[in-house]
Order: C-alpha cells, then structure tokens, then sequence
C-alpha cells in the first residue's frame, strides 16, 4: 500500500483517539484500526480509564460475518502494543490469538515494561511489524498521559480569548471579545476537561456560568467540568451563579471560610506558606484531576506561565479593538492547529520546549 494511504488511516485513527482525551483519566489515549483490502474494517479507541484496550475495542467492533477476515488484515496501532497483564490481559496476546500477521504502530510506549517489548514478542511469533508511522502526532496524542504518568501532575492547558489589540479583559467591567462560533469552541474544550479554573476577579465580575451548555455534540457534550474557583483571601463574592449548578471547589488560605452552597461547593484550605501553583495543581491531582482548563482571568494566567507550567494554549482571537484594559497572557509556542470561526481565528499552541 503508497505510504500516503497509510499515513492518511493513521492520520484519521490519531484524530479518532483524540477524542477519549478527558475520559481516558490517567491512561493513554489510543486507537487501533483494521484495514482489510484497502478498506478499513474497523476502528476501536480506548474510551475510558479502565476499559477495553483500543485494539480489543477494534476487534470486537469488527462485524459478525466479517470476522473471518481479521487474520487477513493490518492493524494500525497509535501506540505499541501491552505485553503485561493490567487490568486487562496483553494487547499483544490478543492480536496473536486471532492470527494477525501485520501490525503498524505509529509510537513505542513509554512504560519500560512495555517499551519494545510489545514489538518484540509481536515479531517473534512471526508478524510484521512497522514502526514510526505519524510518529510525532501520536507522541501529541499522548501529551496528557507523559504529563501524568511522568511528571504526576494535571495537564494544564491555559483558554483566552484575546482583542486584536492583545487585550484580555477590563479591569472593572465584564466584557464580551469573542463571536458566538468562538464560544461555542470555548464550551467544546469545557467538555475535553477534568476541571475549569478562575480566580475569584473574574467571577466577581463576569458572574459566568462556566458550564458547557453551547456544544451539542458528542463526545464533548453533557459534561461540564467541575469548577475550581482561586480564592487565598476571602473575595470572592458569595451570591454569584456559579454556586447554584453544578460542583465547584475553592481553593482557599482563609480559615473558617464560609461555605456559599454547601450542596455544590467544597472548600479546601491551603496554608499560605504552601500557595503556590505547583502545591495548588498537587492537590487538584490527588484529587484526580488529569487534566485542567485555566480560563482566567489574564493575571491568574500570566503567574501561570511565568512559572513555564501551562502544557498547551487554547487562543481565541477577534478582530476587534479594545483600546486598553488587562493584556492576555503571551503563549508562545508551536502552533499544532488553527480554524476560522467567521471573523475569529482559534489557535491551539504548544510551548517550545
Ligand atoms: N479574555 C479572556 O479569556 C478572559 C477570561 C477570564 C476573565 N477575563 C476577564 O479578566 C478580568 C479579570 O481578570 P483578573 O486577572 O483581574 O482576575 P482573575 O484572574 O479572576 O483574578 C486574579 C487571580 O489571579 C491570582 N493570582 C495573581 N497572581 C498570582 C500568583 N502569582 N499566584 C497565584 N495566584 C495569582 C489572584 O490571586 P490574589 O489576588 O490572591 O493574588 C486571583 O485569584 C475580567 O474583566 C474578566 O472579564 C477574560
């Protein structure tokens, strides 16, 4: 098959496992696909921490009276193979068991148990196996889980909507920058996380909701991130929306904190000596929290990023003019995506490491 077939089936399988970004928990996101005669098979992902592995998923998603054609076909794996009983048996036994003879992979894992391991075993019972295929976008794929696994802490990917002046907000008046298709892409990246933070600034201000009510579509739809609300001193205002639906965590130095909502809100006391982003991301991960939005406001997101801690940028940008007001945070990084939305751009960045 011309590499440019394979690359494409990769391609869409990468884009496909996308998708189980937030539900994954602290597990990789994977997808595995079955090509048979130039036409795919099937396709299965890895959905949820805990579930079937994607290339399990493939296989059983495979059609009763096309299961005969398994042992004919080549799967496609965004990462190697398992070879170690977890919580579900080997990857690699399974493609063994029903007599697959090629396997592309596009990334080796980066668990040492299973780091060429799940290739070897594969190879030595007879399958072809090729290594490398959209190598550096399944290694982006995985850029949540090296997060967790490697370093145990949250993903922390920073949203701003931004002026075509740079400017972020007003200092005391909430203001609207961004086109409802912009909004929209907001509330779509509200449903890829764990859980949205803000300082106290902007929920006194704005009153937002902060759920995820614009986006319809699945998978990103009905879930709305808990939200986690920064709050070291005692000044966020207690009559603001946010306490009336769904769940919410303040983070706070001040003891004897007064609840707003008991039935939506938790609080949770930090000791001033320890309040620093990298203790107060600690505590979100104990927690489990894989994977956190930063929403704002843009001073919360500049300490954010002077301390080099963001993972990935979310920018919203209009092409209108604010004149002056608080600047957004400066992301710089590679820009791994980009969409027009009517007289907005939306830009998905990675800091250079
Ligand atoms: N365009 C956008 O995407 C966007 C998004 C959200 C909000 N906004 C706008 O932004 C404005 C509010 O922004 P804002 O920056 O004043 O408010 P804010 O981010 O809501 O509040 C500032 C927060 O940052 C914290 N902070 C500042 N430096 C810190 C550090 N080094 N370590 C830990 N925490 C730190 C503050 O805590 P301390 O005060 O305790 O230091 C406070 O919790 C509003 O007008 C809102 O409309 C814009």
């Amino acid at each position: 098959m011309a590499y440019a077939q394979k690359e494409s089936y990769m391609k869409l399988l990468i884009e496909k496992a996308e998708e189980a970004f937030r539900t994954t928990g602290g597990n990789p996101c994977v997808g595995a696909m079955l090509v048979h005669d130039d036409s795919i098979l099937s396709i299965g992902i890895h959905e949820k921490y805990g579930d079937h592995h994607a290339e399990v998923n493939c296989i059983n998603n495979v059609p009763k009276d096309k299961k005969h054609l398994i042992k004919e076909s080549t799967l496609y794996v965004t990462l190697e193979p398992c070879c170690i009983h977890s919580k579900t048996p080997p990857c690699t036994s399974k493609i063994l068991e029903h007599q697959i003879e090629h396997v592309i992979i596009a990334t080796l894992d980066i668990n040492p148990e299973v780091r060429q391991n799940g290739v070897a075993i594969l190879q030595k019972a007879g399958v072809k196996v090729e290594v490398g295929l959209c190598e550096k976008e399944a290694q982006f794929l995985l850029r949540k889980f090296k997060v967790n696994h490697l370093e145990k802490r949250p993903f922390i990917a920073i949203k701003t909507a931004v002026s075509a002046d740079g400017y972020a907000g007003k200092k005391d008046a909430p203001v609207w920058i961004t086109n409802e298709s912009s909004r929209i892409q907001a509330h779509k990246l509200r449903g890829t996380f764990d859980g949205i933070v803000v300082g106290y600034n902007t929920v006194n201000l704005d009153n937002p909701k902060l759920t995820n009510r614009l986006y319809f579509l699945p998978p990103y739809h009905n879930h709305h991130p808990i939200k986690i609300l920064i709050d070291k001193d005692d000044k966020l205002k207690k009559d603001r929306s946010i306490f009336q639906e769904g769940k919410n965590i303040i983070l706070t130095s001040t003891p004897l904190y007064k609840n707003p909502n008991p039935l939506t809100t938790e609080i949770v006391h930090i000791p001033a000596e320890t309040w620093n982003w990298k203790n107060l991301f600690q505590v979100l991960w104990e927690k489990n929290f894989y994977s956190l939005l930063i929403e704002g406001g843009p001073r919360l997101q500049k300490s954010i990023v002077k301390e080099a801690l963001w993972d990935e940028g979310h920018i919203l940008s209009s092409n209108s003019l604010l004149g002056e007001g608080l600047r957004g945070p400066t992301l710089v990084g590679e820009e791994v995506y980009s969409l027009s939305l009517g007289d907005n751009t939306y830009r998905h960045v990675v800091p250079y490491k």
